[in-house]
């Protein structure tokens, strides 16, 4: 039975297409708000219905309430405030009742915003309620206190996606029901990523397979960080791995396009809830998910799921302790299943993973799979703007 989606129903917030053009045409007159690309992927999230059961940008009670208890007004769950930030000159224009159009950084037009509310917010107490931090140096933290200073509030319509990079991956909760459905999928496990895939990764994706019908993999390809390898680079990857490791009926690659928060427990949450609206029933949470630096503890993104009543969230979430190669088990292990010390175990840093890549360096085969290496390395290069054949083997 496919995951109810959060607060019951489906939200399409996408006008439908013979009634484009007018709107269209309207949206010439009223006064515009140009989105970042990562307000544009919020607006897109919430159009599609990834977001449900948010139908627009929160108000202000709305925010009050997620900031402080991690609930929507109306008592459903809603860890991370989706807003629309402005500068406060722009939101002068604007008057609350207005619809104004959205538009990109180039004049695209993407929807429509009917400013229910404008209002301002303390952005040091929503860093340190949502990211558990208000320093600087956290990159969720750095967008908060660098974005404008008003919020707008109030229902979206959504005219135009903009350009998908991935557009054989399916990314819209209906699309990704409809091929579960095909598939006869009653549970999926889903899993979030924004890192290059490796051993662990693959590992806990097929145990967690192996008690469910299919997995969903779904990379974020919203904004990341600058030093975050590239979706397309790591979605290269999943491509070459799952042709040669994963069994095809059982797997199915999607893309999440929202922004990444970096924001671990809260977050944690979130990509649970926007999973169960693609229609997962499980959702793999392993050791510091969506955390950065040493923000967070290794497992706070997993006792966070503790304060939630059971059955609130309507999705299960799969924990997984670290896990690693151990060179005397010989396989995937993890200090539950493994009585070795660290010396037998194959455990390396994501820094130490992107220098060794950097100099064009396999990391070892136990950690990463070889055919993934040499995507990551070329990948790697092509952003240093060398040619992929000048990098060592
Ligand atoms: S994340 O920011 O999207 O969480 P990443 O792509 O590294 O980053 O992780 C994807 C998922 O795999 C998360 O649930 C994370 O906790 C989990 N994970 C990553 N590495 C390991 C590991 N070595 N052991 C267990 N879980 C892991």
């Amino acid at each position: 039975m496919p995951a109810i989606p959060h607060g019951g129903s489906m939200v399409n917030r996408i006008v439908p297409k013979a009634e484009r053009p007018l709107l269209v045409e309207q949206a010439k007159r009223l006064p515009p708000v140009t989105l970042d690309a990562w307000s544009a992927s919020d607006l897109e999230m919430i159009a599609v219905g990834g977001f449900s059961p948010l139908t627009g940008f929160l108000g202000s009670a709305d925010y009050a309430s997620v900031v402080r208890d991690m609930r929507l007004q109306s008592g459903d769950v809603w860890p991370i405030p989706i807003t629309l930030p402005v500068a406060r000159e722009t939101a002068a224009i604007l008057g609350e009742g207005a619809t104004v159009a959205l538009r990109s950084p180039s004049g695209d037009l993407l929807g429509l915003l009917e400013v229910t509310e404008r209002y301002l917010y303390d952005k040091e107490a929503e860093a340190q309620r949502v990211y558990r931090t208000d320093d600087p140096a956290h990159p969720g933290v750095a967008r908060l206190l660098a974005q404008g200073d008003v919020l707008l509030a109030g229902p979206v319509r959504l005219l135009e996606r903009g350009p998908r990079p991935f557009p054989d991956l399916p990314d819209e909760p209906e699309v990704v029901r409809q091929e579960f459905r095909r598939r006869g999928w009653q549970t999926v496990v889903a899993f979030q990523t924004r890192n290059p895939v490796h051993r662990a990764h693959e590992y806990i994706q097929k145990v967690a397979l192996e008690t469910v019908d299919g997995l969903f993999l779904q990379p974020l390809v919203g904004q990341t960080k600058g030093d975050d390898v590239p979706a397309e680079v790591r979605v290269r990857s999943y491509r070459e791995l799952l042709q040669r490791y994963y069994p095809p009926g059982r797997v199915l690659l999607g893309a999440y396009p929202a922004a990444m928060r970096y924001a671990g427990p809260r977050e944690a949450v979130l990509h649970a809830l926007v999973r169960k609206n693609y229609g997962c029933t499980h959702f793999i949470v392993g050791r510091d998910h969506a955390g950065v630096g040493n923000y967070y503890g290794t497992y706070d993104a997993q006792t966070i799921f503790t304060e939630f009543a059971p059955g609130e969230l309507g999705i299960t979430p799969l924990f997984f302790e670290h896990t690693f190669y151990c060179r005397a088990c010989e396989g995937m292990a993890s200090a539950k299943t493994c009585p070795h010390g660290p010396e037998q175990h194959v455990a390396l840093s994501g820094t130490r993973v992107r220098e060794m890549l950097r100099r064009g360096q396999k990391p070892p085969r136990e950690f990463s799979r070889p055919e993934v290496a040499d995507i990551l390395i070329a990948g790697m290069a092509e952003r240093v703007g060398e040619p992929a054949s000048s990098v060592a083997p």
